[in-house]
């Protein structure tokens, strides 16, 4: 096997066009997580980069959607992604957006690169047009008809339904995503990259040189190479992008696709002067940990690329996982089947193991698997807490109880074949778990240690600790020379039942690490060691915890998901969907806001600092009437545990006094609030949150950057009186 001296991972940057949903997680930022924990734990130089995507079509038509303006939609969803990824434990040694003026030149500079070499063909072709919009239609501006699948509503780049790439062209009866126009043809000149000239080079570098890549890839990658390649347009139409760094291309920017994957070069250099060892020494190896429908881009488009431009290495690897579908169905953003990670965050706060657990488990890494609350119930309550948890915490608490709270000896005299079986197990785990993740065999390896744990449950089941000493007379034996022995023969049995299972709980902390960071952070507090302890050189190590030494009481590891909770998810993810609109409905509101976008946005006011939904249908005024809004004056307001946003007001509301939380507290102290007044919804359902009921919602406003502003009276009046 190939030796490398330093290892760079990137995972693929997300689009800043909305919230990550647990697809994304499974399908490449948490096997690329798990990866760089591992090579981190074996002091390998490792540089894990990723970052926002924030140029091509999906971030317009988000701004469009929203009514807000494409900066404003990358600076929403960056914030929201980075933090629902630092939640979650990924690790990233950087997590930079594409919109940074580093990415821009980079970008720039490697377009450049390949112009002056002459490797780009200019040619002018006839494209869609919205003549009502006045605008190209490529990629996702245009939608029709799925020559592959039939779906109505691929779009002009891919079809979601069925994963297929497609151009323009290809759609059966287009429209525009913009207008709902038929499209007329008009003339554009861009500049194609004539993919196949690069196809000789492909073919020997993945079809014969990466066999070993996963069968996912290399069969996606065989069948794009075995059909032949064409040329590819790698500028756009557009305003918004690194603009194409030439003469005459005013309103061109580079294709996303083009500019996207310079984004892990880009992100490198923000993060290290040494940026160029990681991305041109051979003695690097590249892995891009990526979702099956980035296949193309990672393993064909910018191999060719790095290739033309001569100064790069290109990925050892592309082990790209297939896709999470959810409760049996396909993810859908536009349907709002998916469950957002940022929402997880809010309903199981503390519970991100749980959820890394699950996704590892169930991971789609040789077929599209499917995610299921009820499984997400099973997996925690059968293996996390049954097996892992219980070992653990029976190891703890039968410690404490019987061997004073120490770790006890290990009695070289009455070991039996039993203790040396699960002794040699661990070795024997450590190197299945090397070799699994070396061959990006997540699943497999997570299986290990959870079938490691289930060994310690059944060796404590045999070796009954707890019935040595109860009730049993401890009889006093003597040594081969004779010597009286201070500890009885079944103390010794319990010490190391006790020894082992202790030292077996030190190596599942370090086997655990790279897949529940959360976990074997608490399980090395409960022992009382240091974060060296987890490094990989004492993986299968017996004699991790020295005797003597007293460890802290057992923490609870994970908690158990209730049906309830289970039912509650259930529900939620069919009220969002089924309030989604039709893709319709939301083309025509996308019209409107279209027009929105041209005269500038003011601010507008939303409930409780929540997001803008952007503009909202006319309503009636009996809509208005059924609106109870009184002022209210704030008397206390205090932080909800456990959760960032929140602070749980009182409010004088003149004849009563109400509790109303609200999604806040990043933007104001509790200190600082008491005896503002504000306007509340007061007949609004009380809903809990928490566990705290809150009844009403207070009215904010909200400017362009996101500040939040209270809305009241300008001068004080009376609590409870009226707004209308
Ligand atoms: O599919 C996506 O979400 C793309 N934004 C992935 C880009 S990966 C890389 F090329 F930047
Ligand atoms: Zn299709």
């Amino acid at each position: 096997m190939k030796e490398f001296k330093r290892y760079l991972l990137t995972a693929a940057l997300p689009y800043a066009n909305g919230p990550v949903h647990i697809g994304h997680l499974a399908g490449c930022y948490l096997p690329a997580d798990i990866y760089a924990r591992y090579l981190r734990a074996q002091k390998k130089d490792v540089k894990f980069v990723c970052g926002s995507d924030e140029h091509g079509v999906p971030i317009t038509i988000r701004a469009i959607k929203e009514g807000i303006t494409p900066q404003e939609v990358v600076d929403k969803y960056h914030a929201i992604i980075k933090d629902s990824f630092e939640q979650m434990g990924i690790s990233f040694d950087i997590y930079s957006r594409t919109s940074n003026a580093i990415h821009h030149k980079t970008a720039s500079d490697f377009f450049t690169n390949l112009y002056n070499k002459g490797l780009f063909e200019e040619k002018e072709t006839e494209q869609y047009y919205d003549e009502e919009k006045k605008t190209f239609l490529a990629d996702r501006y245009i939608i029709g008809t799925c020559p592959v699948c039939g779906n109505e509503n691929a779009y002009g780049d891919q079809c979601e339904r069925c994963g297929s790439s497609l151009s323009p062209e290809q759609l059966i009866n287009p429209k525009s995503a913009l207008s709902d126009a038929v499209p007329v043809k008009k003339k554009t000149t861009h500049w194609y990259f004539p993919l196949q000239n690069y196809e000789p080079f492909l073919k020997q570098w993945i079809l014969e040189e990466h066999k070993d890549w996963k069968n996912n890839v290399y069969g996606q990658c065989k069948s794009w190479l075995d059909k032949g390649l064409q040329a590819r347009a790698m500028t756009r139409d557009s305003n918004w992008g690194v603009k194409v760094p030439l003469p005459n291309a005013e309103g061109k920017v580079l294709y996303v696709w083009f500019d996207a994957p310079i984004g892990y070069i880009s992100a490198t250099k923000e993060l290290t002067d040494n940026w160029a060892d990681y991305w041109c020494k051979k003695d690097t190896k590249l892995v891009h940990f990526i979702g099956k429908d980035n296949i193309v881009f990672h393993c064909i488009i910018f191999p060719a690329m790095l290739h033309a431009h001569g100064n790069f290495i290109l990925p050892d690897n592309v082990p790209a996982n297939e896709f999470l579908n959810i409760e049996g169905d396909k993810v859908s953003t536009s349907r709002n089947w998916a469950v957002w990670v940022d929402e997880y965050l809010k309903d199981f706060p503390d519970q991100q193991d749980v959820l890394r657990y699950v996704l590892c488990a169930n991971a789609p890494e040789t077929k599209d698997n499917d995610f299921t609350w009820k499984d997400f119930q099973d997996r925690t309550n059968g293996e996390l807490v049954a097996i892992f948890g219980n070992f653990v915490n029976r190891t703890f608490v039968l410690m404490h109880k019987l061997c004073k709270g120490k770790v006890p000896t290990l009695h070289a005299d009455v070991l039996d074949d039993t203790d040396r079986k699960l002794l040699e197990e661990i070795t024997a785990t450590k190197t299945k778990i090397e070799n699994l993740l070396e061959q990006y065999k997540f699943r497999d390896a997570l299986y290990e240690v959870i079938d490691l744990a289930r060994k310690g449950n059944k060796y404590l089941q045999e070796k009954e600790p707890w019935k040595k000493v109860t009730g049993d007379k401890l009889p006093v034996t003597s040594d081969n020379l004779g010597n009286l022995q201070l500890v009885s023969g079944n103390q010794k049995l319990v010490d190391n039942a006790l020894h082992i299972s202790l030292q077996l709980t030190a190596n599942l902390a370090i086997f655990i690490n790279p897949f529940l960071p959360f976990t074997a952070k608490k399980l090395i507090y409960m022992m009382k060691v240091v974060d060296k302890m987890l490094e990989w050189e004492n993986a299968g190590k017996t004699k991790l915890l020295s005797v003597g030494y007293s460890l802290r009481a057992p923490e609870l590891l994970f908690k158990k998901i209730e049906d309830e909770e289970v039912k509650r998810q259930v529900e939620k993810l069919q009220e969002a969907s089924s309030k989604q609109q039709s893709p319709i409905d939301k083309k025509e509101n996308n019209n409107k806001k279209m027009e929105e976008i041209k005269s500038e946005e003011s601010s507008k006011v939303s409930p409780m600092g929540g997001d803008l939904e952007g503009a909202k249908s006319t309503i009636q005024y009996d809509d208005f009437a059924k609106l109870d809004l009184k002022v209210g004056t704030i008397l206390s307001a205090e932080k909800v545990e456990k959760a960032d946003k929140l602070l749980k007001l009182e409010i004088d509301m003149g004849a009563e006094k109400r509790i109303i939380v609200s999604g806040i507290a990043l933007h104001f102290k509790p200190e600082e609030i008491k005896g503002k007044q504000v306007v509340v919804v007061a007949n609004l359902a009380p809903r809990k949150m928490r566990g705290i009921e809150s009844n009403g919602m207070i009215l904010m406003a909200e400017d362009k950057q996101g500040k939040l502003y209270f809305v009241s009276p300008d001068t004080l009046i009376d609590a409870g009186s009226n707004v209308s």
